[in-house]
């Protein structure tokens, strides 16, 4: 989603924009720009599809130095990916603006401003800003001001920077269930989508509320809420390091999140059980008066996070013996759901951001739940801030777009969260005992299992030049297949879905040739005959075979089954993290072979800040 930065500093801002933008590439983006104001009274802006090192080329052709600047990367959503499109958007050749989100009135403000003798340069929403402000501070307001009014007439989702070339004393912001993150320094002040942008700069950052609109001057940052009264935000003090978000020796983020996984596994569960118990207050002051009261759950989420929520069904409905629904937060928005008495609303997000899992959360809010909990990796997020239960994930940062340690340390707070439950309800010590122990043995299995890599990496070849691959699983390993099937799609651009290795039969197993690799997890569990059955159907087809096999299953590599024996000893509970590991390593080898941007697939977005 598109990437915001600026900055207000004694000395040229231009080098801080850029490396702002690099930092806040993973969040997707097709274009950027920046625009500077050099002196009172000159706009300098340069613009560039692509990457940030295109606009970076731009910049050292033809250089834009100045104390003030703001700097974009866009995720198109109106109009095409064309540079005009690009942002900054400028109007009278002063006003500088940037966005993230949708304004959803645009085409009534366009008309307006046109019939006032407005020239718009690009089909974006955007630009409507751009000459809105401008209307106003022509009428002589003070940009604060100006801000103020224009954003009284948008209807939609906004984070706008904006400053006005011709008294660059300022930068003003404005935000509406977008992020905005302002960072302060000693004598320069700046601002972003997310603390990561300015970790090389400052540590210490106020995260803006909704409807906050900020006044940010080299010496002074003034808040005001949505009505206009100058309100106070905390300063926070960021704990990342700027190279939190380095590559190291990792050829990419998505191998080095793949390899970090055991860490932050570990750190997602330490200091949560003590003595074989879940500690309840890791959930936040209110969860020993909430989960009493929990008599069942609903899950909501996007993407990767959803597929955590369909292992979560499992852990709580299986282990918990509390009933259980999950669902996709753009389509649980607008459903009006039942809501009986005693249900936890839980939201699953790795960013937080997630426009329609927040609105998800906010929908919820009205309709009678016991409580809304999230589980999420950003601790100064939206959901984070509007939820009364809160389970950080300690993933660290994630920048790949396609999500890989993020989704196992849900799981793990998810497992948390079963437990938690099932102690509430009176689920044999013992067995919540058990299971706390082999939620603890996961880091090390994982760490077994990522030594699998040059044997999965052996099997991609098999795979680089397909269109189409089916995976299966069973169980809790279901929603595992359905997870491998998206990191496959995201990354590698290989059509891939996920079936329940039963329903196989009932459609899918027409598609099944040997062009079509099956990709199957095969732990030892109760479900194994019958999915050895499954796989029988595969094999009688035709269907190519690969198999991450339990080393107890019996299923051996033959004429057209090819299997990778998965450590020893790994049980039911653990199953959906471990199994997810080779397939992260598979979709990943398959994609660098495709040649394909690992990092950075087309058309996707880590933060999908818009509905
Ligand atoms: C985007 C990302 C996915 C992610 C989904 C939900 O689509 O590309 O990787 O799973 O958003 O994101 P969240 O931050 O809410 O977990």
């Amino acid at each position: 989603m598109c990437g915001i930065v600026g900055a207000i500093a004694p000395q040229d801002v231009s080098p801080v924009l850029v490396e702002g933008l690099r930092r806040l590439e993973y969040r997707g983006y097709d274009s950027t720009g920046v625009a500077v104001a050099p002196q009172a009274g000159t706009l300098c802006l340069r613009r560039a599809v692509g990457k940030v090192a295109m606009l970076q080329q731009r910049l050292d052709a033809a250089p834009c130095a100045g104390p003030i600047g703001i700097a974009h990367s866009r995720w198109a959503t109106h109009g095409g990916v064309t540079e005009a499109n690009a942002h900054p958007h400028v109007s009278g050749d002063r006003i500088a603006l940037i966005h993230n989100g949708i304004i959803e009135n645009y085409v009534e403000l366009r008309s307006e401003l046109v019939a006032q003798g407005y020239a718009f340069a690009s089909e974006t929403d955007t630009e409507v800003i751009a000459h809105l402000v401008h209307d106003h501070v022509k009428q002589g307001l003070d940009l604060t001001v100006a801000v103020q009014q224009a954003v009284r007439r948008l209807t939609g989702a906004y984070a706008i920077v904006v400053f006005d070339a011709q008294q660059p004393d300022r930068i003003v912001v404005a935000r509406i269930a977008s992020p905005l993150v302002v960072g302060l320094a000693e004598g320069a002040n700046y601002v972003a989508s997310d603390v990561q942008a300015l970790l090389p700069v400052t540590k210490r950052f106020q995260f803006l509320e909704e409807g906050d609109v900020a006044d940010i001057r080299r010496d002074s940052v003034t808040i005001f809420d949505a009505d206009g009264h100058p309100v106070q935000r905390p300063v926070h003090e960021s704990s990342l390091s700027a190279d939190a978000v380095e590559r190291g020796e990792y050829a990419h983020y998505m191998l080095k999140e793949i390899h970090e996984q055991p860490r932050a596994i570990a750190d997602t569960l330490s200091e949560r059980i003590v003595s074989d118990h879940v500690l309840e207050a890791a959930f936040g002051p209110r969860a020993a008066q909430v989960l009493p009261l929990v008599q069942q759950v609903h899950i909501v989420a996007c993407g990767t996070s959803y597929h955590a929520g369909l292992v979560a069904r499992y852990y709580l409905e299986q282990g918990a013996r509390i009933p259980c629904t999950v669902e996709v937060a753009s389509e649980y928005r607008y459903r009006n759901p039942v809501v009986m008495p005693g249900t936890l609303f839980l939201a699953i997000s790795q960013s937080g951001e997630t426009a329609d899992t927040l609105a998800a959360l906010r929908e919820a809010r009205k309709l009678g739940y016991v409580a809304t909990a999230a589980i999420c990796n950003v601790p100064e997020s939206s959901l984070v801030r509007e939820s009364d239960l809160v389970l950080m994930t300690r993933a660290g940062p994630e920048i790949g777009v396609a999500s890989t340690k993020a989704f196992t340390t849900q799981l793990a707070a998810l497992g948390l969260l079963g437990l938690a439950i099932a102690q509430r309800r009176g689920i044999d010590r013992r067995i919540v005992a058990l299971y706390t122990r082999q939620m603890r043995q996961v880091p090390e299995m994982v760490e077994h299992t990522l030594k699998l890599d040059a044997a999965i990496r052996g099997w991609a070849q098999a795979f680089s030049d397909k269109h189409h691959a089916l995976f299966l699983g069973r169980g809790p390993t279901w929603p595992i297949a359905m997870e491998g099937a998206l990191k496959l799609k995201e990354i590698s651009y290989i059509h891939a879905e996920a079936y329940a290795a039963g329903e196989l039969k009932h459609g899918p197993l027409a598609l099944v040739d040997h062009d079509m690799p099956v990709i199957a997890v095969a732990p030892n569990n109760t479900l194994l005959e019958k999915l050895k059955s499954n796989l029988q159907e595969v094999r009688a087809r035709g269907g190519r075979l690969f198999v991450f096999a339990d080393p107890n299953t019996g299923i051996e590599p033959s004429e057209g089954v090819d299997v990778i024996t998965m450590p020893d000893h790994i049980e039911p509970l653990q199953a959906p993290l471990v199994y997810t590991i080779p397939l992260q390593l598979l979709s990943y080898h398959v994609a660098v072979l495709r040649g394909t941007d690992v990092d950075q697939p087309r058309n996707l977005a880590k933060s999908v800040t818009v509905e």
